[in-house]
C-alpha cells in the first residue's frame, strides 16, 4: 500500500509536471552568408556568446552565397513579411543605410555604442559610415580589404615574372605568362567577383580622388576616365577563364593555388580560406600585392550587425551585438576570417603575417570605400550595376557600359 501510494504520488508530480509550461528557452536568431568555408570565424563568435550566456539558444541561420548575393534576398522577404532574424548581417554603410534605415526598421544604436564607449573604440570614418539620420544604425565586428591580388610566390618564381604594380604590367606580364603555356593567368569566379574585380580595375585606372569623385558625383559615370576604366576591364577579363561564372570565389582561389592561374583578386577573406580552411601559411602558400595600380590605398569594406525593430529576442540581440563589438569577441573573430579588427585596440600579435601588412595599410593607406560590398553607392545603384556588367559583357562596348551606369547614376540621384 505504501509502495502503490507513493508510486500514485509521483505519477501525479509527474502529470503537473508535464503540464506545467515548459520555461521558456531563451533564443537568438542571427542571419548571415557565413556558411560551409565562411563559417569557422563566425562559429568562433557564437562558441564565445554561448559561453558567456550558457541559456540562451543560438539559431545559426545561413543563407549560402558569397557577398551575400542570395541572403539579401532571403532577408528581404523576412523583414518585408514581419519576421526579422534578431540580429543580421550587413556591409556598413549605404547597404543599410539606404534600404532598412530609409524604410525605418531597425533600431538606432547611439546608445550602445555611448554605454560601451564605442564612438572612441572605432575609427570615426567608420562610425561616419554607419551613420545617418541622427543615428548609428549596425555594428562593425571587422574591416575588410578588397583591392587584393592573391598569388603563389613559387609558382611565379617558376614562370619568372613578378607581381605586376599597374594594370599596363599586368596586361603585358599576362601575355608572357599565356607564352608560357598559362592559359588563363586571372582566376575569375562567379558573377558578383566580376564586380569586384571591376572595383580593382576602375581604382587602379581612377586612383583614389577619382574613385571617390564617382559617389560624389564630381566624376560622371560616362566622363571619358571612366570609360577608360570598361576599356581596361575588357582587356583583363581576357586574361581570365572563360568558365568564371560556373566558379564560386573559393573555386577561384583554388584555380590559382593549384597553378591553373597566376593570380587571384579577391577581398581578403582569401586570406582567411587560405590560412584558415585550407592551412596554408601566408607567405609560403600564398602571398598578396595591392591589385595593380592600387598601391598605397586600402579599399575597405565592414561587415556589421544590425538590430531590426520587432526583433523576437532583443534582448539576447543586444548582448550578441555587445560581444561583436568588443575587444574579446574582435579578437576571436577576425583572426579566423582574413580581416582586420574594426576596433582601434585590437591584439595583433594574435593576427597572421598577411593581417599585420592589413593592419599596417590601414593606418598608413589612404582609404576609399567599396562599390562591390556595400560601402559607397546606395542600393538603389548596386544593386541595378549588375545590369550595367550585363550590358558590357553582352556588347563589349565601353561606351554602352559608361552610359548605361550614367543613367542609373542619374536616376537613383547618385552624390546629390
Ligand atoms: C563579402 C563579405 C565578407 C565575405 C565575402 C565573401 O561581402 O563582406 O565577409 O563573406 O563577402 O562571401
Amino acid at each position: 500500500m505504501k509502495r502503490l501510494g507513493s508510486f500514485v504520488l509521483a505519477a501525479a508530480f509527474a502529470s503537473l509536471l508535464a503540464a506545467a509550461p515548459a520555461r521558456a528557452q531563451e533564443k537568438l536568431e542571427i542571419f548571415s552568408w557565413w556558411a560551409g568555408d565562411e563559417g569557422p570565424a563566425l562559429k568562433a563568435l557564437i562558441d564565445l556568446y554561448a559561453k558567456q550566456n550558457p541559456s540562451i539558444e543560438v539559431i545559426n541561420s545561413t543563407v549560402t552565397g558569397g557577398s551575400g548575393v542570395n541572403a539579401r534576398a532571403v532577408l528581404k522577404t523576412r523583414m518585408l513579411g514581419g519576421d526579422p532574424p534578431d540580429s543580421f548581417q550587413v556591409h556598413a554603410g549605404q547597404e543599410l543605410i539606404g534600404t532598412y534605415v530609409a524604410a525605418n526598421r531597425m533600431e538606432d544604436l547611439t546608445s550602445l555604442f555611448k554605454s560601451e564607449g564605442w564612438t572612441k573604440q572605432f575609427p570615426p570614418g567608420l562610425i561616419s559610415l554607419l551613420s545617418a539620420k541622427g543615428g548609428i544604425w549596425s555594428v562593425p565586428v571587422n574591416i575588410h580589404r578588397s583591392n587584393v591580388m592573391w598569388y603563389v610566390p613559387e609558382n611565379l618564381k617558376k614562370w619568372g615574372v613578378t607581381p605586376p604594380k599597374t594594370w599596363d604590367e599586368f596586361l603585358a606580364t599576362c601575355q608572357t605568362l599565356k607564352g608560357k603555356g598559362v592559359q588563363n593567368p586571372l582566376a575569375l569566379g562567379e558573377n558578383w567577383t566580376g564586380i569586384h574585380l571591376w572595383e580593382s580595375v576602375a581604382l587602379g585606372v581612377l586612383g583614389p580622388e577619382g574613385w571617390s569623385g564617382l559617389w560624389k558625383g564630381t566624376l560622371k559615370m560616362d566622363d571619358p576616365k571612366a570609360e577608360k576604366v570598361w576599356e581596361t576591364f575588357g582587356k583583363v577579363l581576357d586574361c581570365a577563364n572563360p568558365d568564371a561564372s560556373g566558379l564560386s570565389w573559393q573555386q577561384a582561389t583554388d584555380r590559382m593555388l593549384k597553378g591553373d592561374a597566376a593570380f587571384n583578386i579577391m577581398g581578403d577573406w582569401a586570406a582567411g580560406y587560405m590560412a584558415t580552411t585550407l592551412k596554408l601559411t601566408p607567405g609560403e602558400g600564398f602571398a598578396w600585392a595591392p591589385s595593380p595600380g592600387t598601391g598605397g590605398t586600402f579599399m575597405m569594406l565592414s561587415d556589421s550587425f544590425g538590430l531590426p525593430k520587432g526583433a523576437k529576442h532583443r534582448e539576447a540581440a543586444l548582448k550578441w551585438l555587445r560581444l561583436l563589438g568588443s575587444k574579446d569577441g574582435q579578437d576571436a573573430f577576425n583572426p579566423l576570417k582574413g580581416s582586420i579588427a574594426a576596433r582601434l585596440d585590437s591584439d595583433l600579435t594574435k593576427y597572421n603575417a598577411y593581417l599585420q601588412s592589413a593592419a599596417k595599410d590601414w593606418k598608413s593607406n589612404k582609404v576609399v570605400g567599396s562599390l562591390a560590398h556595400g560601402a559607397v553607392a546606395p542600393e538603389s545603384f548596386s544593386s541595378q550595376f549588375g545590369t550595367v556588367m550585363e550590358i558590357y559583357l553582352a556588347g563589349k562596348s565601353p561606351k554602352a557600359a559608361a552610359s548605361a551606369a550614367r543613367a542609373i547614376a542619374d536616376q537613383v540621384g547618385l552624390g546629390k
